[in-house]
């Protein structure tokens, strides 16, 4: 049972969705809309709070492309949450490949360098307490169906890794789905070190999978979000990917199925829909402790 819960990106798409279904859950009595925008965050307190029936929603204003954003956000929670889920980002933007003022590229900050600081400093100011659910993404293992790459790394190292924080990995690039995949992979990566240090909490990054619904293409090139949109109707009329309620309810499953193991990351087992299943099946590097914690000292190069 989670009694609070902060969600990241609460104001749209698989956030504001799951913020309705975690309403649902029995023992749920607080859940803090983690938002960057105010007025899309009051809109969408009135929603859940019409949808629903119940007025436990607060809003929590936070960047998480900004570590000065995050920090604040982390002193303004009033108090300790039990759950945590980091699921702001998607393909960043139309400048996802610009540098912030941490030296990491749009994509990246709002993937993952922002939720590292933020699990990061609520443990420290022990307002973390039960379980920390990440938005992971199949495109880490590689998606063949989407023409997405499993992530190539020649040698793992902490600078590798570090490159691919910069944004250098990928050299000059206008295709936002080309960083995805591989940001997603060191966030999963990430999990696993951080699950290691903190056996006290639960660390689970958990796919919602292929989901339509959501805003998330609508920051792609004109070109790219005509064929992704296009393809995406056509999987969905196939039955390859799903609609934002069962892609939200995979958070929900992640933060309260106990069997999911501390540290795994978990997603469709095979394409992008349907059963699930331990990613490090797929994709061996994914158990590889090493790399898990070079990934986690890349990311620390970015923090200060
Ligand atoms: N949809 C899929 O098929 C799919 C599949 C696998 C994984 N995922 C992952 O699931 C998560 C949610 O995706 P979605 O499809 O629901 O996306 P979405 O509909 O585009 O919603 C993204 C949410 O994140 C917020 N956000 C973006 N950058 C932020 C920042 N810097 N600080 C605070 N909030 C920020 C957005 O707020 P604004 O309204 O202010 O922009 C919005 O509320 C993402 O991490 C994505 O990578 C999605």
């Amino acid at each position: 049972m989670l009694k609070s819960i902060l969600i990241t990106g609460a104001n749209a798409g698989l956030g504001k969705e799951s913020a309705k279904q975690l309403a649902q859950q029995d023992g749920v009595e607080k859940i803090y809309l983690g938002c960057r925008n105010l007025e899309k965050a009051k809109l969408a307190r009135r929603e859940l709070e019409r949808e629903t029936g119940k007025s436990i929603f607060e809003i929590l204003l936070i960047d998480v492309s900004d570590l000065d954003s995050v920090r604040e956000a982390v002193a303004t929670l009033p108090e300790p949450v039990e759950g945590l889920v980091m699921n702001a980002g998607g393909t960043g933007g139309k400048k996802f490949h610009d540098k912030t003022k941490d030296g990491v590229t749009q994509i990246f900050a709002a993937n993952l360098l922002g939720h590292v600081a933020l699990t990061e400093e609520l443990l420290k100011a022990k307002k973390l307490t039960k379980t920390a659910l990440y938005a992971g993404s199949e495109a880490a293992r590689g998606v063949k169906e989407m023409g997405m790459k499993r992530p190539d790394l020649k040698t793992s190292s902490v600078d590798e890794f570090a490159s691919i924080c910069s944004g250098v990995f990928f050299g000059k690039t206008s295709d936002a789905t080309v960083p995805y995949g591989p940001i997603k992979y060191m966030a999963a990566l990430w999990m696993s070190s951080i699950a290691r240090q903190h056996p006290d909490i639960r660390f689970i990054t958990m796919s919602p999978g292929a989901t339509t619904g959501t805003e998330g293409f609508n920051t792609l090139s004109p070109v790219k979000q005509y064929v992704m949109k296009g393809m995406m109707k056509v999987m969905l009329w196939l039955g390859k990917v799903h609609k934002l309620e069962v892609g939200a309810e995979r958070y929900v499953d992640g933060l309260f199925n106990k069997s999911y193991k501390s540290g795994g990351f978990y997603a469709s087992q095979s394409g992008l829909t349907g059963p699930i299943g331990d990613q490090a099946m797929l994709f061996a590097d994914l158990d590889n402790e090493t790399f898990q914690d070079n990934a986690n000292e890349a990311i620390h190069r970015f923090i200060k």
